[in-house]
């Protein structure tokens, strides 16, 4: 099947109260891990490249990856996304080069020119056929280069919201209610305001809504990372629950990065560690591989509910 854009996949969500994945890809073997999930699951899911992951692998590299993927998975939807997108120019690079769905992230703007470089990307993307998503709010800690202190945090205004999507037309909206990227996510114990995300969901009923930083920061994988020489004490995401709930409290998308990046290390660590003869790339790529597949598998079925939502 040739790649979709998110607008079915999204409906069906909305309509069935359960969430999609979106996964963050930079290489072959993430790519496949994700995909080969997703298939078992018979679930759609959305693969999305940031911008400096499109620097770093090449932009038809990953197309072209993403591409074979959909073709050799046809039963299943996926849908190819640019996530982060900075400005104008590279949401048209990536609309114009075979993304499905592109997000113009205008958060660090004020309001004003948030909307005008969103409507601006909107109205190009559209006559494209591809979708985009805006956001609206800002999310704690670091969003690609620019960082955000905890104290500049500002949760999404559910009426400025209601503005936003009615001035843009986006397609769907990325909220800050709580979450952040990384894998510091909590200094206490994890807490999202899902009283915000309700008020947004009861002025946008039909707007899909997008969770960003939304990685669990899963403890076994820290705990692998850090027996097998790895030093990231402290780390804590979004329990497995508070997800399950944000989908069906009506989040459409769920932004997963880190614990792929957790996974890999962490497999990649335990290899090197216990065999230091090992040069062998597949020997170490190969459980890495297998491992972001158990954990994208896992939330496909057990926290976001989309098995059998193909
Ligand atoms: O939200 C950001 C994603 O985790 C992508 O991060 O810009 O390092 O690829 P990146
Ligand atoms: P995490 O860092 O929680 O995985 O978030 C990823 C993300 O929001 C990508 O846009
Ligand atoms: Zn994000």
């Amino acid at each position: 099947m040739a790649l979709v854009t998110t607008k079915e996949m999204f409906e069906k969500s909305m309509k069935e109260h359960f969430a999609i994945g979106a996964f963050n890809v930079n290489n072959m073997e993430i790519i496949q891990g994700i995909v080969r999930a997703a298939a078992k699951e018979n679930s759609p899911v959305i693969l999305q490249a940031s911008g400096s992951a499109i620097k770093y692998a090449g932009h038809n590299y990953l197309l072209k990856l993403v591409q074979v993927a959909a073709e050799e998975n046809s039963n299943i939807p996926i849908a190819l996304h640019l996530d982060h997108g900075a400005d104008f120019e590279i949401c048209k690079e990536c609309i114009d080069g075979g993304f499905t769905s592109v997000m113009i992230d205008g958060s660090k703007y004020e309001f004003e020119e948030n909307v005008a470089l969103t409507k601006k990307v909107v109205d190009y993307a559209h006559s494209k056929g591809v979708v985009v998503e805006a956001e609206l709010g800002k999310l704690a800690g670091i969003e690609d280069e620019v960082h955000v202190s905890e104290d500049d945090a500002m949760f999404t205004d559910p009426n400025q919201a209601y503005d936003f999507v009615q001035r843009t037309g986006c397609d769907s909206l990325a909220i800050a209610i709580g979450t952040s990227h990384g894998a510091y996510k909590f200094k206490g114990e994890p807490k999202l305001r899902f009283d915000i995300l309700e008020k947004v969901k009861e002025k946008l009923p039909n707007t899909p809504i997008v969770l960003h930083g939304a990685s669990t920061v899963i403890p076994e994988l820290v705990n692998m990372c850090n027996e097998f020489g790895g030093n990231i004490p402290g780390a804590k995401g979004v329990p497995h629950e508070m997800l399950k709930e944000a989908g069906q409290r009506g989040v459409s998308k769920i932004n997963v990065d880190t614990d792929l990046r957790l996974a890999m290390t962490a497999n990649i660590r335990k290899v090197f560690k216990e065999n230091p003869s090992e040069f062998d790339p597949r020997k170490y790529l190969g459980p890495a591989r297998d491992c972001i597949e158990e954990v994208v598998r896992n939330k496909i079925k057990n926290v976001f509910c989309s098995s059998n939502k193909a």
